[in-house]
């Protein structure tokens, strides 16, 4: 590659922006999302005064059951370029029941913001989401949202964010005025005034920033970016998404110093954004979008190089090659054929079911990324057919959905109905919704003996021997790695204990190899 290709390939990879939002319900991600879209010309009229079923109406919300629910239930993606940076928004569902795919989401992003209400503080929600970008260093930008309403002083915020997180907090902008008279912010980095209105030095307002400037730049941390960058420190905005105020603080933040594509740890090395050969990791997976359509698309984030349009693919798990002719990107209202994709990017790859959540692309190497785990599910039910006409149809239906993620599957080696796991139920809402509504397939749960599923590992003799024994508390998940079915964690410990050469595991990681 010579030298100006190499340069354009890392400076169209440095502008990547690649993020997400997390936030407890109701402190207003949805607001927050809708002013940064059309901030950055994704949406033109973000409207302020809706109904409230229409205003959960965003444009990430595909499905009916969202909208009849007004919950976000599946994660999209939305481009825009502001200041010179491409964005990718990966959205996440609101609701804790689809927190597996919040976490393979945030396996995709280089950062995250994190919106807090001004009132509220740190709360349960925020706190797990925090927890889960924790475990891979991901930076944080905090927001501390409705400030145009009663809120905590905020010195007391930052307080509550450092000692809640055990994370420490350098305020990027100041409040000016609090509640109702909230007009605007400093920022601490520009030294700049932003307010709706011109405010006289005179103002209470402005005299009260002076005097918690000074007492904040005395015993607050100034920003440090390696801090950041490891995910040790958070730099804080103050603001009001509904009332547009600390918005462009963020965006402009962003923009400045919000992290690039970052280094992605596959298991045989970690892969660097910019170098010069294309490798991506498929971090989910969505059917019947359009229903029109019937299409399949595979969500995948670009870790290095350069993606074309056309360009041959290996594919790791199978070791096959295949050409990408349709990759799309994805605004806030439609679709795009991706010409071509950077590092950072997110392209909808459609396929008919060849791709799966945790898959590797490359141009020829055989690369295998880590890090998208499958959780042990909480709660276990076998799917009853109502009409046993249908059960080819409900068996091709389940493969597909699991595949996607909305359950885990498990078929039962002595050859019962299969067993489907969630850590949710509203996951079960949707998995009989769509199998409805999208194969025709009507299905109810009944209760199974089992609670717990763990999958096992040991040498293949031993691991037949163990199935053999357990026929009926064993399955196969989706990928055919077997799994034992527990009815309480004291027989889990007891077969433990009775089988020391296997092991029982609550996480699977791709890859995950059966000596
Ligand atoms: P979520 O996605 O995190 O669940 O929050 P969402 O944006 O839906 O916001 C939750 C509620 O908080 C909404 O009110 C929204 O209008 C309000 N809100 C969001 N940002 C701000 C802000 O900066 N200031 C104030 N004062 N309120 C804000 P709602 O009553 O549930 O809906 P609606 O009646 O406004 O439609």
């Amino acid at each position: 590659m010579s030298e100006t290709l190499a340069t354009d390939l890392s400076t169209e990879i440095a502008r990547r922006r690649t993020f997400a939002i997390i936030s407890h319900p109701d402190a207003g991600k949805t607001t927050l999302t809708e002013r940064i879209l059309r901030a950055g010309g994704a949406i033109q009229l973000a409207g302020n005064v809706r109904a409230k079923g229409e205003r959960r109406r965003t444009r990430s919300d595909w499905m009916s059951i969202e909208r009849d629910r007004g919950i976000s239930v599946v994660s999209s993606v939305m481009t825009f370029d502001y200041g010179g940076c491409i964005f990718n928004l990966l959205d996440t569902p609101g609701h804790e029941d689809f927190s597996e795919d919040t976490y393979r989401t945030l396996t995709a992003v280089d950062s995250a913001v994190m919106v807090i209400d001004a009132a509220k503080g740190i709360e349960d929600r925020t706190r797990k989401l925090f927890e889960i970008c924790r475990l891979r260093d991901i930076p944080i930008v905090t927001f501390i949202n409705k400030m145009d309403r009663e809120a905590q002083d905020p010195f007391a915020l930052l307080d509550e964010i450092a000692s809640a997180l055990a994370l420490d907090t350098s305020p990027a902008t100041w409040p000016i005025g609090r509640a109702a008279g909230f007009v605007g912010t400093y920022d601490l980095r520009t030294k700049e005034v932003h307010t709706q209105e011109k405010l006289p030095q005179s103002d209470p307002r402005m005299v009260q920033l002076s005097e918690e400037l000074e007492l904040a730049e005395g015993v607050l941390p100034p920003f440090d970016r390696e801090s950041f960058d490891a995910g040790h420190l958070t730099p804080v905005f103050f603001g009001s998404a509904m009332k547009e105020i600390g918005v462009i603080d963020l965006l402009d933040a962003l923009v400045a110093f919000g992290p690039s594509p970052r280094d992605q740890v596959a298991e045989s090395r970690t892969v660097k954004a910019d170098e010069a050969e294309m490798t991506a990791l498929v971090f989910k997976i969505q059917a019947n979008m359009d229903p029109n359509h019937r299409d399949r698309i595979a969500f995948a984030r670009i870790c290095s190089g350069k993606l074309t349009r056309g360009m041959r693919l290996r594919h790791s798990r199978t070791g096959k090659n295949f050409a990408v002719h349709t990759p799309q990107f994805f605004f806030a209202r439609d679709r795009q054929l991706a010409e071509e994709a950077y590092a950072g990017d997110v392209v909808g790859i459609p396929n008919h079911g060849t791709l799966r959540i945790g898959d590797t692309l490359t141009e020829n190497e055989d690369l295998k990324f880590t890090g998208v785990p499958h959780f042990a599910p909480e709660i276990l039910r076998r799917v009853r057919l109502n009409d046993a006409m249908k059960a080819k149809k409900l068996k091709q239906a389940l493969t597909q959905l699991a595949e996607e993620g909305v359950v885990q599957l498990f078929k039962p080696q002595d050859g019962a109905q299969p067993i489907v796991g969630v850590v949710g139920t509203l996951q079960l809402d949707v998995l009989q919704a769509r199998l409805k509504a999208e194969y025709g397939v009507e299905i109810g749960f009944d209760a199974v003996q089992f609670s717990l599923a763990r999958w096992v590992t040991g040498s293949r003799e031993k691991i037949e021997a163990f199935s053999m024994a357990n026929r009926s508390a064993m399955a196969d998940d989706l990928d055919d790695d077997p799994v034992f079915l527990a009815t309480s964690s004291f027989m889990m410990r007891r077969t433990q204990e009775q089988n020391p050469d296997i092991t029982f595991h609550d996480i699977k990681q791709i890859g995950l190899e059966i000596k």
